[in-house]
């Protein structure tokens, strides 16, 4: 079965747009292997828009662009396999891709035939240039369908940026996951807006098929195709934390060979991992909503739950009276229960034993706290 945890992974979109060739994709594997990310579960590298020829070749199969990847998709497959890594490549539902590349729209089996030619195991299909007499629904059941047809696993990752009532279809027609938003890039606003508008649609993600809010900025810095100004430290933590929180796909998007530390530390945090890929996969519930600030609690399995707090304001707030708040009898914990909460700061690692609500001490401006939870006795 594919798609057991929320996916993970690279992708070259975020940082490189069309400068892609098969050296760079090369040492992206090198460093997702020796740099740890393999091991913590990023295991697809995603090749994006802008690898293949503008024409079909005599057969009508599309034709990776030779000056890019002069060694052909098989042998760049072999290699990121040889690593341990899946590989993922990129297509679209219209007639052509967004940056107007050859497209699948009437050409889905040949084209999932390749694709499984060249050993893809992971698909982003994308919805630029649909034409306005066609459906959404049957296109993408389509490539579904041709995907499987082709014997070869191959996850399915739909990229209509929410439209046409994707959240309604995307599991039914053999989606593994699909784009809600639309692009997201490397500022502040646009995480927000990202983020904000998924937060109460998180029901129909689950194990086999998940929202996916689009690719990580994490750790870009304003580099690259969609590096719109960059982010600082205390909001990459907050995307990244209520991405986990959220449970929902991780594919990162920033230049793997020129990361910080410490935002390599964050995109490996155990904890963050733990709750992003808890086998229930449940949503999160909101508990608190005022002021531009959220709380929000999850269950997970083994008999722990999630709390996460975001001042998605420009304000400081650190009062009892102006921070975000989890009260625990709201959802079900009530002050009778003969239980406190153990509590672990996802961040600091540290671990304190509360009762009956938590409240951070205070929050920068955009800033989250994320705790890892499980009842105790008083
Ligand atoms: C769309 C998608 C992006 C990216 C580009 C490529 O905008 O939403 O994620 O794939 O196309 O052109």
């Amino acid at each position: 079965m594919l798609a057991k945890r929320p996916p993970m992974g690279w992708n070259s979109w975020n940082t490189f747009g069309a400068k892609i060739d098969e050296n760079m994709i090369r040492e992206m594997a090198d460093r997702m292997v020796d740099d740890g990310y393999l091991a913590c579960g990023y295991e697809y590298l995603v090749i994006d828009d802008c690898w293949a020829l503008r024409e079909r070749d005599e057969n009508g199969r599309l034709v990776p662009d030779p000056a890019k990847f002069p060694s052909g998709m098989k042998a760049l497959a072999d290699y990121v396999h040889a690593k341990g890594l899946k590989f993922g490549m990129y297509s679209c539902a219209g007639i052509e891709t967004c940056a107007g590349y050859p497209s699948s729209f009437g050409h889905e089996f040949v084209d999932a035939e390749t694709f499984a030619d060249w050993g893809v195991d992971f698909l982003k299909y994308d919805f630029c240039n649909f034409p306005k007499s066609a459906d959404a629904r049957t296109a993408y059941s389509t490539m579904a369908v041709a995907l499987k047809a082709t014997g070869r696993e191959i996850l399915f990752s739909a990229c209509n940026w929410g439209c046409c009532d994707v959240h309604h279809w995307a599991r039914a027609v053999g989606c593994h996951m699909f784009r809600s938003t639309g692009d997201i890039n490397d500022s502040y606003a646009s995480f927000r807006e990202i983020g904000l508008s998924q937060m109460k649609l998180l029901d129909t993600s689950a194990v086999g098929c998940y929202n996916d809010p689009d690719m990580l900025i994490v750790g870009m810095n304003g580099a690259g195709n969609v590096g719109m100004g960059g982010c600082n430290e205390i909001e990459y933590r907050a995307h990244f934390a209520m991405w986990c929180l959220y449970g929902v796909p991780l594919i990162m998007g920033c230049d793997l060979r020129v990361i910080e530390p410490k935002y390599r530390e964050l995109l490996q945090n155990k904890l963050l991992l733990r709750i992003d890929q808890d086998e229930e996969s449940r949503p999160p519930m909101v508990v608190y909503e005022q002021w531009d600030m959220y709380a929000l609690v999850r269950h997970l399995s083994n008999g722990e739950y999630a709390i996460g707090f975001f001042n998605m304001s420009d304000e400081l707030r650190d009062k009892p009276w102006n921070t975000p708040i989890a009260v625990f009898s709201d959802f079900g914990l009530p002050v009778y229960s003969g239980y406190d909460l153990e509590v672990t700061d996802v961040f600091t690692g540290e671990t304190r034993v509360v009762s009956d609500r938590l409240r951070p001490d205070g929050l920068q401006p955009h800033e989250a706290k994320l705790y890892l939870c499980r009842p105790v006795k008083h």
